[in-house]
């Protein structure tokens, strides 16, 4: 899907013609410089309302004054944005998102949102526009990818009034519009329903995005992947009649010698638990399961087409986890490609099943960094809940780059311990090991079992299951698939430029 324009304007608030004109309120006293302006063309309205405690500033609340004489665009709408002194650029984000999906509800709206303020340059000038361009290029998308007429159409038009124009600014701009369509990509894959998307089709959608972006993409079908000896992938896949693939792509922005960042990301088309079936509640979202497949490659678009002056090869296994005669079993023991034998005892644990043989077909090319994505546990949910994406590492100084680049992304993401003794629960009488522990400390011992796959490649897995799925939606986003790590792969993938 293309995005409408966002375009920089240096006019004065009063000149700038548009549906509506956003302008941020932090909760303070005193009317920003911005607001205090327009104040006047109202007579003091804005302060009387201020004063009646109409217009408070806090987060989340939205004011809209129609049809003001002087004011060219046809409505202000004064975005409250929270408390000023924590002001992060997530708050700028969120508000950015309200606006947006208010002017979304009507067919070609346009819409001009006020960055100029001085009072919010401490957040940095091009990081404010290139947030609000994100957010301007994914607020207006829905989940309703089979509705016949949606709750939100595209915005016609974006404009951010800034102080100055410049080629930086005009670059945060095209940086911003580039990740928004990057996140609309991977919610679009997370929400379309598992008969749409299974293994074939997600192959062939990501091979058509490889081809638009001029990325290498190779796909591996059922028989290329039993040469490959990917038999835990494969066990996963047999119960299903979808056939299952495995997706590696190649962006090579940098020379062959430069070191190379790999993502991989499970692609659990439909996770139904297998012969450990799940119940229906646990079941209906689990077409959610290839979250991980769908940030990894909206990642690697995203990274190609900002040109980004580094090496990135993304690897993405898909399977269908389904009930059938030919299911994989409770007890079977399977062997991975690099000849690790794995007990199952528990079906519903497939998902590191299916990254055990991507993690250590693309740790054999020797990355400098290794990071996968997953919907892996609910344990990790339980953990830090449905908002924070778990770390798990087997090297410090490579887990505190995906930490930091994840920092200036704006997105949350917490480090987990990977202690020896959580191994121990991995013990298996029959095989090297099983694939599952005990009853607690689920979500590392998940980790424990990838890392036995990665070859001692610097790793960091990163447990999406909570962030990339919104089960209730909340005043600035969605139900379902949220994009979550999309900006924090390519930030990682920026920084890998500048080491
Ligand atoms: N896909 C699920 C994890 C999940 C749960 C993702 C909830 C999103 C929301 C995964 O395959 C799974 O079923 N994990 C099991 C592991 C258990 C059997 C050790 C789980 O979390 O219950
Ligand atoms: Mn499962
Ligand atoms: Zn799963």
């Amino acid at each position: 899907m293309e995005l409408s324009p966002v375009q920089l304007t240096t006019l004065p608030l009063a000149e700038v013609a548009a549906d509506y004109l956003a302008v941020f309120m932090p909760e303070q006293d005193a009317l920003p410089a911005q607001l205090a302006e327009l104040d006047q063309l109202l007579d003091g309205g804005l302060t009387k309302l201020r004063n009646r405690g109409d217009l408070t500033g806090k987060a989340g609340e939205v004011t809209i004054l129609p049809l003001i004489s002087g004011l060219s665009a046809d409505r202000l709408m004064i975005v409250g944005l929270g408390k000023p002194e924590t002001l992060k650029l997530t708050d700028i984000e969120k508000a950015v998102l309200l606006a947006v999906r208010k002017v979304a509800g009507r067919k070609e709206g346009s819409l001009a949102i006020d960055l100029s303020d001085p009072a919010l340059a401490g957040l940095g000038t091009s990081s404010l526009v290139q947030t609000a361009a994100c957010a301007a290029g994914y607020g207006a998308t829905t989940p309703g990818v089979y509705k016949a007429e949606n709750d939100r159409y595209p915005l016609k038009e974006t404009l951010l009034v800034v102080e100055e124009q410049s080629t930086e600014l005009a670059q945060a701009a095209n940086t911003g519009r580039i990740l928004g369509r990057a996140i609309n990509l991977a919610r679009e894959l997370v929400n379309r329903h598992p008969e749409d998307i299974y293994p074939e089709t997600f192959a062939a959608r990501a091979l058509e995005e490889a081809r638009c972006h001029g990325i290498e993409c190779e796909i591996w079908d059922q028989e290329k992947l039993k040469l490959e000896k990917m038999g835990s992938l494969l066990a996963v896949a047999r119960g299903s009649d979808h056939e299952p693939r495995a997706v590696f792509m190649r962006y090579q922005g940098a020379d062959e010698a430069a070191p190379t960042l790999a993502i991989c990301g499970k692609g659990v088309t439909f996770d139904s638990g297998g012969l450990s079936l799940k119940p229906s509640t646990g079941m209906i979202s689990m077409k959610a399961d290839m979250a991980g497949a769908a940030t990894a490659l909206a990642a690697i678009i995203a990274i190609a087409e900002l040109k980004l002056p580094v090496n990135v090869i993304v690897g993405i296994g898909l399977v269908e986890n389904m009930v059938g005669p030919h299911s994989y079993k409770l007890g079977e023991v399977l062997t991975a490609r690099n000849g690790k034998t794995i007990e199952v005892h528990n079906t519903d644990a497939e998902g590191r099943l299916v990254l055990a043989d991507i993690l250590s077909y693309v740790a054999e090319a020797k990355p400098k960094g290794l990071v996968d994505l997953a919907t892996l546990t609910g344990a990790c949910v339980v953990a830090l809940g449905e908002d924070i994406s778990g770390a798990f590492a087997n090297n410090e100084d490579w887990c505190g780059e995906v930490l930091a680049a994840a920092k200036r992304a704006g997105e949350d993401v917490w480090p987990m311990p990977m202690f020896d003794f959580f191994d121990e629960q991995l013990k298996s009488d029959f095989a090297d090991m099983k694939n599952v522990g005990t009853k607690w400390g689920g979500a590392i011992t998940a980790a424990k079992f990838l890392e036995r796959f990665v070859d001692g490649v610097p790793w960091v897995h990163l447990d999406i299951a909570g962030p990339s799925y919104g089960e209730s939606p909340k005043p600035w986003r969605d139900v379902g698939g949220t994009g979550a790590m999309v900006r924090t792969l390519v930030e990682l993938a920026r920084s890998q430029a500048d080491s």
